[in-house]
């Protein structure tokens, strides 16, 4: 019988080619600095001649200003909350200072609205992150409350053919303003989530992009949506490069088309020609164009910059598992489910009571998840397996703060594939092994990115100790 770590190992080896070259760090450590500031903003979701949309904004743009550092700077962002309740920033994707997580109520308390914090920490890997709001994230992100975040391995690295596209779905109303009253609603914690009516990229309803001709072109895709995958292909199913998941740099691979969880970032290399390209959101038959990519020979001038990376060497290899720890995990609730009751402060419920009375419908091993929660005390250092199971009617994307793991994907076809990442989709009924090094002390959340999900149960903290 094949384990899963021998057939993880096997996958490894045949995608993997370790670099034999050394290493070297930056000798100097540069400071990134950023200001943030949440606010009430209006944004232009709809189309021109459309009302504009009140939304809860970084520094009044929507998504909020891209930033980037260099790989190995210390990365300082002064934050001020003029929200009318309190909140917190998270870096999605940074193996980052526990201190710095973001996660109101367990790494921090929330900051109060009128209150500010200042965020710094360093960033050791290079690639495509986001931030976002982590109090009530179900609502402060679906206002409007995220933006893109890029840690370069060169400084001209960003250039007119690397484009970070946020992609979000909103639910708005006939006026355009978001839908407040089914904020917090049951039957979306129940089902898939809060889904939206309105798609936009940057920001924008089907925005024409310029991009140079004849040059390939990297696009860092993200899913910003509360709960709705993306599934994004090109017209005429034209050809891409996976080279990046969630950051960190894969063996590259083609597709024609890729769907992409809530939380999730893929970097696509795509060759341009002269004819212009649409992206399309393929979940429906008819599909939906979302942006246009316009080639333009002046952009032409600078030197390409964008090329193939060979052999990538991962952030860490999939390490051996002779001592790992197992953790297993049992995920049920949900409409159409098998949970009949759960834990929960202490005492067993009914999934009615709980339902009704709490708003919370989703368990980890019949007990009704929190941020207080523990799932599993390690000791730094420690290889971890959590394996897991949905044993659910739904989709989940299963996230882990602070650490990448290594799963054999099943996201891209039939055959799995090993990959590193930090956001994992599960199908129904799906069984999976998420394999990390627990190098990275502190208390770490562990939850469904679908934001409904994660307010309704699914969620629970790793202590690395
Ligand atoms: Cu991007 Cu706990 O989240
Ligand atoms: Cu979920």
């Amino acid at each position: 019988m094949i384990t899963r770590r021998q057939s993880l190992k096997h996958l490894l080896a045949a995608s993997t080619t370790m670099s034999l070259l050394p290493s070297f760090s930056l000798a100097q450590v540069t400071q990134s600095h950023y200001a943030l500031t949440a606010s009430l903003a209006n944004h232009q979701l709809g189309p021109n001649d459309a009302p504009s949309t009140p939304c809860w904004l970084y520094n009044e743009t929507s998504p909020g200003p891209l930033i980037t550092a260099m790989k190995g700077d210390n990365l300082k962002v002064e934050f001020i909350n003029h929200l009318p309740e309190p909140t917190t920033i998270h870096w999605h994707g940074i193996r980052i200072d526990n201190a710095m997580d973001g996660v109101a109520g367990v790494t921090q308390p929330p900051i109060p609205s009128g209150g500010s914090f200042t965020y710094s920490f360093t960033v050791k890997d290079s690639g495509s992150f986001w931030y976002h709001s982590h109090n009530k994230s179900w609502e402060q992100v679906a206002r409007g409350l995220y933006g893109g975040l890029v840690v370069k391995d060169s400084p001209d690295e960003l250039g007119s053919d690397d484009l970070f596209l946020i992609a979000d779905d909103w639910r708005l109303d006939e006026n355009f303003a978001i839908h407040e009253d089914s904020f917090g609603a049951l039957h979306d914690a129940a089902h898939a989530g809060r889904f939206g009516n309105w798609l936009t990229i940057n920001g924008k309803s089907q925005p024409d992009i310029t991009v140079p001709s004849h040059r390939y072109l990297r696009l860092r895709l993200c899913n910003t949506a509360n709960a709705r995958p993306l599934h994004f292909a090109f017209s005429d199913w034209q050809t891409m490069q996976v080279v990046a998941l969630d950051g960190a740099l894969c063996q590259p691979f083609e597709v024609t088309n890729i769907r992409l969880a809530p939380a999730q970032r893929a970097d696509l290399l795509i060759k341009i020609n002269d004819r212009p390209l649409t992206l399309n959101e393929v979940s429906h038959p008819d599909g939906l164009v979302v942006a246009r990519l316009i080639p333009e020979p002046s952009l032409n001038t600078a030197p390409p910059k964008v090329s193939l990376p060979l052999n990538p060497q991962p952030w860490y290899p999939l390490p051996q598992l002779d001592e790992a720890r197992i953790i297993p995990i049992h995920m049920q609730g949900g409409a159409m489910g098998n949970l009949g009751g759960a834990m929960h402060g202490g005492r067993m419920h009914s999934l009615r009571e709980l339902a009704s009375e709490q708003g919370k419908i989703w368990a980890f091993n019949g007990i009704v998840g929190g941020p207080h929660e523990r799932l599993a005390e390690l000791s730094q250092g420690e290889v971890v397996v959590l394996r897991i199971w949905n044993d659910s009617r739904w989709e989940h994307a299963m996230h882990l703060h602070g650490h990448h793991f290594w799963v054999a994907s099943r996201e891209f076809g039939h055959s799995p594939r090993a990959v590193l990442r930090d956001t994992y989709l599960m199908a129904p009924d799906e069984r999976a092994d998420l394999i990390f090094i627990a190098d990275n002390p502190g208390k770490w959340l562990f939850h469904c990115h679908m934001m409904e999900h994660h307010a309704a149960g699914m969620v629970g903290v790793i202590e690395v100790t």
